[in-house]
């Protein structure tokens, strides 16, 4: 099955703005969380089949504080650690598996400090793409 790719810019964007200003994303930007607890992006995920799943979220974290995240998948949530990655424009996958329905699926990425949460740049459902490289 071929990856694909979802624009956090074209996802559902709740206290967020989506901005292009720190270079290396892929589309037409990424989504800059507000600094606040609750801040999130959703993705509407297409999946073919039902069954395990590799989510991959790209993100930029040019602090050095950990940004973390709850990532729910149709409402099970699992945390995640969001690293420093040494710069705004330093971009880093970082994936969970996870079980996905046939058909429609919710993926809802949402910061859980008052920090908001990192940089996201695009989540890609299947294989993993190579660090840093856009698709
Ligand atoms: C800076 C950076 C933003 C980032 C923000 C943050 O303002 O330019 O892209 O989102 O810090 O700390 O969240």
């Amino acid at each position: 099955q071929a990856a694909t790719t979802y624009e956090a810019e074209n996802a559902t964007i709740s206290q967020g703005a989506a901005e292009s200003n720190h270079t290396g994303y892929s589309g037409t930007g990424f989504v800059n969380y507000d600094n606040t607890t609750g801040s999130y992006v959703e993705f509407a995920v297409d999946s073919p089949t039902a069954g395990p799943a590799t989510l991959t979220l790209r993100y930029a974290n040019g602090t050095s504080t950990n940004r973390p995240m709850a990532i729910a998948v149709n409402g099970a949530t699992t945390a995640k650690d969001f690293p420093g990655t040494g710069a705004w424009t330093t971009w880093q996958d970082s994936s969970l598996t996870t079980t996905l329905n046939a058909g429609a699926n919710t993926v809802r990425a949402t910061a859980t400090t008052a920090n908001g949460g990192p940089n996201l740049d695009r989540l890609v459902l299947g294989a993993p793409s190579a660090a840093g490289t856009p698709v």
